[in-house]
């Protein structure tokens, strides 16, 4: 039995029927725009956009620098649709409602998630300014039975125990390192496992010390839950990470976080992720065209 406070299929449907009612196409790739990288979101051409606010079922971002809004549109000649701003656990939605995007993208028809963020490095050779694709995460909240999935499986969107072995897509991670190669741009780029925390006060030094030995390269607040409810319902996935700072690991020194920190990086670097991300839509192929489910 389902609450009204739990995931429904239908909710999904009525939401991806709304929104198809009022699309020219259906987007094949959806982008979600992490803190300061919406602008993304103004290159698409023939652009239709809504207000989180105006969509039936959706949740509203409550983030500055989170505007909001989904923006549809044709970027390189792929229909693709842009979340500018998302849901994340310490607005205090469940994981099915920071999710529920994922879904209702997939009743569209979408094939291919990239996701893009702001991060926090753990590890010496990563400056504020970089960028890390990412090559596999570490769900903090998800070991610990805060997961996307947990809750009755709905066999219509994916199985009971998908796996995670491939998540993040090869084939787009070597292209990205070589779009960023071509671009003169291989000195800052780099690959790497990401983390996702609860949030929203940043790392304590124990804390950041405890993830660096774990593996983890970069740490932050998002995309575990998106990337883990994409998987589910089998779409491709890319992600990218803007390192937008330091994460303390001494108490001696010491290394300033705050949020405005966090969206000025996003702001210096957007052209160039941007650039990438743009480059990489170009590259994609999808195999074989299907008709969006709703
Ligand atoms: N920690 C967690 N999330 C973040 C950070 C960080 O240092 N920087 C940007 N998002």
């Amino acid at each position: 039995m389902h609450s009204k406070e739990d995931l429904r299929y239908e909710d999904c449907e009525e939401t991806a029927r709304w929104l198809l009612d009022r699309i020219q196409s259906p987007p094949d790739i959806a982008i979600i725009c992490g803190s300061g990288l919406g602008l993304l979101a103004e290159t698409l051409s023939d652009p239709k956009t809504f207000d989180y606010t105006q969509i039936p079922h959706f949740p509203a971002s409550t983030v500055a620098g989170h505007s909001g809004q989904l923006v549809f549109g044709t970027l390189q000649g792929k229909s693709c649709v842009c979340m500018k701003g998302r849901f994340h656990v310490y607005e205090g939605y469940p994981l099915w409602k920071v999710t529920f995007p994922i879904r209702v993208f997939k009743l569209l028809g979408v094939k291919l998630l990239m996701v893009t963020n702001a991060a926090g490095s753990l590890c010496n050779t990563y400056r504020p300014g970089d960028l890390m694709i990412i090559r596999d995460h570490i769900n903090m909240p998800g070991l610990a039975a805060l997961s996307p999935l947990r809750g009755p499986n709905d066999e219509r969107f994916g199985p009971r125990f998908p796996s995670l072995w491939d998540t993040y897509d090869h084939q787009l991670r070597t292209t990205a390192l070589e779009i960023a190669s071509k671009i003169g741009q291989a000195d800052l780029i780099h690959e790497g496992v990401y983390c996702m925390v609860g949030g929203p006060n940043f790392e304590s030094v124990a804390e950041a010390r405890f993830l660096q030995k774990l593996g983890a390269d970069a740490v932050g607040m998002s995309t575990a839950p998106e990337v883990v409810v994409a998987k589910h319902c089998g779409m491709r996935v890319f992600g990218l990470s803007l390192i937008t700072n330091r994460v303390a690991q001494a108490y001696e020194r010491q290394e300033t976080v705050n949020h405005s920190s966090v969206l000025e990086v996003g702001k210096q670097r957007s052209q160039l992720l941007q650039a990438i991300i743009t480059d990489l839509v170009r590259s994609v192929q999808f195999e074989n065209h299907q008709e969006p489910a709703a």
